[in-house]
């Protein structure tokens, strides 16, 4: 008999047919999200759960007594209960390596809109208001090329962002790291700083850290009032490593010159967030990795390590506890 699995969200055609092969499974096919009370049910006798939310508690194990794995179709898995997850051995895994690139796609994608000013220059195009003055100072942009970018968190995303800013835009890069990376400094040329001093030197600070209980709120009111006034914050990692009421209170008090946000501390964004009337905030709502292709390869990647938890084997991607 195979073992029984549940999808929590619909996948590509290749993928499930990789699944069926092993697993006798069942799947959510609206585009809407699954509720809960369905899911709930669906997960009572399954030995495999793959999702896209990863948001695993103890409420949600106790309605699954036979679950193994957790497979999250993402990389970062801050919605998982680890301790709850040990004590009823499951084992959750996660898609590292396959999304670095359209992440680090996107955040040249926020640098360039934000220094450019792109988003609202083509609203100005669009509303029919092109005869602005383009001489006059308050228009201009900054530039991107041969600035000093901070990177705050130099894992997988950041050496992708690193590559682009050294060989595309010939930037200097500095990075701030809980441990230092000596062969990234010696390969690409980056120089290591502490955090305060990235902060200060910075033309562009990328965040780009994981969701911790260490890492919440790492950039707070002291942090913002740290960066230079011109500079430009961006965010691709989570909303809740950002203080979001001091980001805004930077913004509003012109600390700091714009912010290009993909993550917000409550997803969605709701409606009254100040962040959404500013022009020289750059809003998306959290499409790191959403591209046809990478998408593809995070579903297959999840698919595989739920069909090697599920019938004996060690799955390749396992969640560091
Ligand atoms: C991830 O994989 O963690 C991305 O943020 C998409 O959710």
């Amino acid at each position: 008999m195979k073992p029984k699995v549940f999808i929590a969200k619909p996948i590509p055609q290749e993928v499930e047919e990789f699944i069926a092969k092993h697993c006798d499974y069942k799947i959510w096919r609206e585009v809407e999200p699954i509720p809960e009370d369905i899911l709930l049910k669906e997960i009572a006798d399954v030995e495999g759960l793959m999702t896209p939310k990863g948001i695993i508690t103890e409420d949600l194990l106790s309605h699954a007594p036979h679950l193994k794995v957790v497979s999250n179709i993402a990389v970062g898995y801050d919605g998982f209960d680890i301790e709850a997850m040990k004590k009823r051995n499951v084992i959750g895994t996660h898609t590292p390596y396959v999304l670095d690139e359209a992440v680090a796609d996107l955040v040249f994608g926020l640098i360039l809109s934000t220094s450019r000013r792109i988003v609202e220059f083509d609203r100005y195009v669009k509303d029919g208001e092109w005869n602005f003055n383009l001489d006059s100072q308050e228009y201009f942009g900054k530039d991107v090329h041969h600035a000093k970018l901070g990177i705050i968190g130099l894992g997988r995303i950041g050496e992708k962002i690193v590559r682009r800013a050294k060989l595309g835009f010939e930037m200097d890069v500095l990075y701030y790291n809980r441990s230092r990376k000596r062969d990234l400094e010696e390969k690409y040329d980056v120089q290591y700083r502490n955090m305060n001093d990235l902060l200060k030197e910075s033309d562009f600070v990328v965040l780009m850290l994981p969701l911790t209980e260490a890492t919440y709120h790492t950039m707070g009111k002291e942090q913002f009032a740290s960066m230079k006034r011109d500079a430009i914050f961006i965010n691709c990692s989570r909303g809740q490593v950002v203080d979001e009421a001091a980001l805004i209170e930077a913004l509003e008090n012109n600390e700091i010159r714009a912010a290009g946000l993909d993550v917000f501390e409550i997803e969605p964004v709701q409606k009254d967030n100040p962040l959404l009337k500013m022009k020289n905030v750059v809003t998306l709502p959290h499409i790191g990795s959403c591209t046809e292709n990478t998408r593809f390869d995070m579903a297959m990647k999840a698919a595989e390590n739920l069909v090697a938890a599920v019938t004996g084997q060690v799955p390749p991607n396992v969640v560091k506890e």
